[in-house]
């Protein structure tokens, strides 16, 4: 296939690249208009391969997006590109308007023209994957069941809000011009490449330079992880197998709350690099919570995994493991991105 994907610069887009690249034979060109979290060493070890191409547009720039179609002739489209981080969309919600909705909006109408201007069977096979996020479903009480495909959106923060609009966007091309889109849904990622804003990454860099270790709340929320190289096979396996007007939810089954999250990653520093003045777990600091704070996400996979024929490898123990000594090993990737980390006013305060 000839794979067009945006965000392949930055986490989860970097990682389904690399795959893509070391584990298939399709080609992809990679549009990436490299914001604060994206970064070109993300997917250094296979820029070189003759399959694999990177063009700096936007997807605000329907102008480019359309010569980049018109050229490449993809066969399917993977959208990934997104601003992803709660904390700042609480902080500044107009940016995540802007590339989550009005940016899928502007990537759809291009594509919708592309795919109508195709043939026969080019026509027929062509494919749109929208990745979202399972927090569109809202949050959970300690004993719901998990989120399904089928659970209502209730999205309660400006990000999810805004993914939650895009995914209506998708459908409804689908739906209205029978444009061949579906869905992914997703849990939390962790893994190679976080960018240090979000817990998994913050937490053990803090640690490493011996700085707090900030705590939402009472560390009593639960999120459900998933290792992203995992979660990059499964979007693989939607893009080759994915039928349109269906929505796939992905995760692992490995709910944890935060501060056992935190814990863990303690523990494993200490194991790996113990630190002369003492455990990692006294650098712990309870802040004061994030404004909406959901409590709990959690995903049934059932359904993916059956239409997929996918399963998460990784359980949090293993993934983390191989994240944490990542971390350790690339200490050149993650030190200067340690000046563009988000800082919010909120972060500092203590309870
Ligand atoms: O559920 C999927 C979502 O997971 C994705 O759609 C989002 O793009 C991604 O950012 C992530 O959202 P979260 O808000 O769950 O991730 P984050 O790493 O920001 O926070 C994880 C949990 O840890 C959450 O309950 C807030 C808490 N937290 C976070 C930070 C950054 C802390 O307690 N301290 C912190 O410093």
């Amino acid at each position: 296939m000839r794979i067009l994907l945006t965000g392949g610069c930055g986490f989860i887009g970097s990682a389904v690249v690399r795959h893509i690249i070391r584990n298939t034979e399709h080609h992809l060109l990679n549009i990436d208009c490299m914001t604060y979290a994206a970064s070109e060493e993300n997917v250094a070890s296979i820029a070189d391969d003759p399959r694999y191409q990177h063009q700096r547009i936007s997807i605000n720039d329907s102008a480019s997006l359309e010569v980049a179609l018109r050229e490449f002739q993809p066969d399917a489209i993977m959208h990934l590109a997104a601003e992803s981080h709660v904390d700042r969309s609480i902080d500044g919600p107009g940016a995540f308007v802007q590339t989550n909705v009005v940016g899928t909006y502007s990537l759809l109408d291009v594509a919708r023209h592309y795919w109508n201007s195709l043939e026969g069977e080019k026509k027929d096979a062509f494919r749109f994957l929208h990745v979202s996020t399972d927090e569109v479903f809202g949050h959970l009480s300690m004993d719901a069941p998990p989120f399904t495909e089928t659970t209502p959106y209730d999205p309660r923060s400006p990000y999810s809000a805004s993914k939650a609009a895009s995914d209506h966007l998708v459908r409804a091309w689908h739906h209205t011009y029978g444009f061949p889109a579906f869905v992914t849904n997703t849990t939390n990622n962790y893994g190679p490449y976080h960018f240090p804003e979000k817990l998994i990454p913050l937490v053990i860099i803090n640690a490493l330079e011996g700085r707090s270790l900030p705590v939402y709340g009472k560390g009593e929320n639960i999120r459900d992880w998933l290792f992203v190289e995992d979660h990059a096979c499964a979007l693989v396996r939607a893009i080759e197998r994915g039928v349109p007007g269906e929505t796939y939810a992905i995760g692992a089954r490995q709910p944890r709350s935060n501060i056992e999250v935190v814990r863990k990653i303690c523990a494993l520093l200490d194991e790996l690099v113990p630190d002369p003045a003492g455990p990692r777990e006294r650098l712990i600091s309870y802040v004061t919570d994030r404004p909406g704070h959901d409590f709990r996400y959690e995903i049934d996979p059932s359904h993916a995994e059956k239409c997929l024929a996918w399963k998460a490898e990784h359980d949090f123990d293993a993934g983390l493991r191989k994240t944490v000594q990542w971390y350790l090993e690339h200490k050149d990737w993650w030190q200067p991105l340690r000046e563009q980390r988000y800082d919010g006013q909120r972060l500092g305060a203590k309870k």
